[in-house]
């Protein structure tokens, strides 16, 4: 089928994100938006994306005219009469869709491909509501859509084989990769993807740690290109909640339960970017870092540790910057610093240190060199003096330091293993492939490695100890790890591409 022209149906920052990659690659435009205020943002919002590409020399001042000229706002339905794909775009309410695709159903030609980018509603149900339903799949873009390369193309029981493979190949003449999957809410990046989100805001919630550290952790400790909370701003809490909401209608389980932070927010108004103000403040911004208590960098620490690598590494590059290490406890240094390992608590040693108020826990997951993250651990015991000292000492060695709880997993693990144990949970249940998840992952959201790659490069036994050790320490059933897990973990199998597992589906073997 040759696409020549097709519509897009509301023209929010997704529709107008969208319109530009249709008219990019040479596809004319019908850009339809009854309420004139939200077309001239739409458009106004594609302007500036185009202009932006030009003043950085990726796009030349002709070519942006072109561009422009491929598309034709519309105020109604009746310009979309001879397109062969419209695509729709706006908020999530089912009986807004349905009435829209009625619309679409009805002005074009019944051999036109009827798309929706739903982020999370049933397209079934969207189709199930039109007249020729096999016409109707799932295209669902990611934000922004003009750099994110994933399109999720989603059938349903009831769409024609042929059309699936052409909005397929539709995508790719955008240069997008699809990822061709059923229709299950959230299909697999926002079913991933929003659990993990909505967690952070659940322990920025409790108080685990600050809104800076949270990001921190996700960015300096996993390499994620944004971290939750500021990606939340980004998507949107009022769309995140609505996801949410979808998810644990379908799942169910606790994972799934929007946090009150979350409908707190949306209920202030505070719905992110949009919005000037969402977990962070945009009119003045960004937001400012949360300021703590300064300390200069003591002269002389003791250093626990239980003779592994890090407390080796640990008292090189302390040696190294100049501190003296004593690994008496007896000694009257100012901090007693605890090389510290995930799934091991901090506390312990602290008390047989006896001076556990003095006593900071130090994991560099990634290692010690410049620039990396360090969790500083506290106990329920250590002093803010203590902390204080631990930073500065981490600073001194070109370290990002952030704080976090003597609990399993501390920051990053508490962020990052229920996040991998939800993606091997899909592939269990046989919904997607482990390469599947991580192109998912990569291409749409951004991560620097997928899911699998990620938990390969942990290591399936650590991850599953961590999340033993988080579900004996919160009881939370969803903390359970996958049954997958366990046996990749039992047989030492790794995940990633090229290796074994990831081409099949769950039950395929590994
Ligand atoms: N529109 C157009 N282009 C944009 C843009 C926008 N809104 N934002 C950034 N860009 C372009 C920039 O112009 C730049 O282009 P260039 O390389 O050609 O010069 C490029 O993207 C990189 O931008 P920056 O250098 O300004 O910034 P970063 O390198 O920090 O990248 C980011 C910004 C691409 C947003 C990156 O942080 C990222 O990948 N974040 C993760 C985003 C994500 O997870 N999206 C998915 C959300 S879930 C979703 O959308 C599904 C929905 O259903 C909820």
């Amino acid at each position: 089928m040759d696409i020549r022209e097709v519509a897009v149906v509301g023209l929010g920052t997704m529709g107008a994100g969208i319109a530009e990659v249709f008219a990019r690659a040479g596809i004319g435009v019908v850009a339809i938006e009854a309420d004139p205020q939200a077309m001239s943002q739409g458009l106004g919002h594609l302007d500036a994306s185009l202009s932006k590409a030009v003043s950085r020399g990726k796009l030349s001042a002709k070519e942006q005219a072109e561009i422009r000229a491929r598309i034709r706002p519309a105020a109604g339905f009746s310009d979309a009469a001879a397109v062969d794909v419209a695509v729709e775009v706006v908020p999530e309410r089912m009986e807004i869709k349905r009435q829209i695709f009625a619309e679409l159903d009805r002005v074009t030609s019944p051999t036109a491909i009827l798309a929706t980018n739903t982020s999370s509603l049933s397209v079934t149900a969207i189709a199930a509501a039109t007249k020729h339903p096999g016409r109707v799949v799932g295209m669902h873009f990611f934000n922004p859509a003009p750099v994110m390369r994933l399109v999720e193309v989603v059938s349903t029981l009831l769409s024609d084989d042929g059309v699936v493979d052409t909005v397929a190949d539709l995508a790719r003449r955008l240069g997008k990769t699809p990822v061709q999957v059923g229709d299950r809410a959230g299909f697999v990046a926002n079913a991933l993807l929003l659990p993990y989100l909505n967690q952070a805001l659940e322990l920025l919630e409790i108080g685990y740690a600050s809104r800076e550290d949270i990001d921190m952790a996700a960015t300096a400790g996993i390499g994620m290109p944004m971290g939750p909370l500021a990606l939340l701003d980004l998507i949107g809490l009022d769309t995140a909640l609505s996801i949410m909401k979808v998810l644990h209608a379908e799942f169910g389980f606790t994972r799934y339960t929007p946090a009150a932070l979350l409908r707190r927010l949306v209920d202030a108004g505070r719905t992110g970017r949009k919005a000037g103000r969402g977990i962070y403040d945009y009119a003045d911004g960004g937001g400012l870092a949360e300021t703590g208590l300064t300390s200069s960098a003591p002269d002389t620490v003791t250093l626990i540790g239980s003779g592994d690598a890090i407390e080796a590494e640990l008292a090189t590059a302390l040696a190294s910057a100049g501190v003296n290490v004593t690994r008496n406890a007896a000694h009257p240094t100012e901090l007693v610093l605890i090389a510290a390992t995930a799934g091991r608590p901090v506390l312990p040693a602290a008390l047989a240190a006896g001076r556990p108020e003095q006593s900071v826990g130090l994991n560099p997951p990634n290692g010690l060199a410049d620039g990396h993250l360090v969790e500083l651990i506290h106990t329920s015991l250590s002093s803010e003096k203590a902390m204080a000292a631990a930073a500065a000492l981490a600073e001194k060695l070109g370290l990002t330091a952030v704080r976090a709880p003597d609990r399993p997993g501390f920051l990053v693990g508490a962020l990052l293993y229920p996040h991998l144990a939800d993606a091997v949970r899909m592939v269990q249940d046989g919904y997607a492939t482990a390469t599947e998840v991580d192109t998912a992952m990569m291409l749409g959201c951004g991560y620097p490695q997928g899911p699998f790659q990620l938990l390969d490069a942990a290591g399936p036994s650590i991850v599953l100890a961590g999340l033993r050790a988080m579900q004996e320490a919160y009881g939370f059933p969803s903390l359970a790890p996958p049954v997958l897990l366990a046996e990749h973990a039992a047989a030492g199998i790794q995940w990633a591409s090229g290796r074994s597992g990831p081409s099949s589906r769950a039950g395929g073997g590994g």
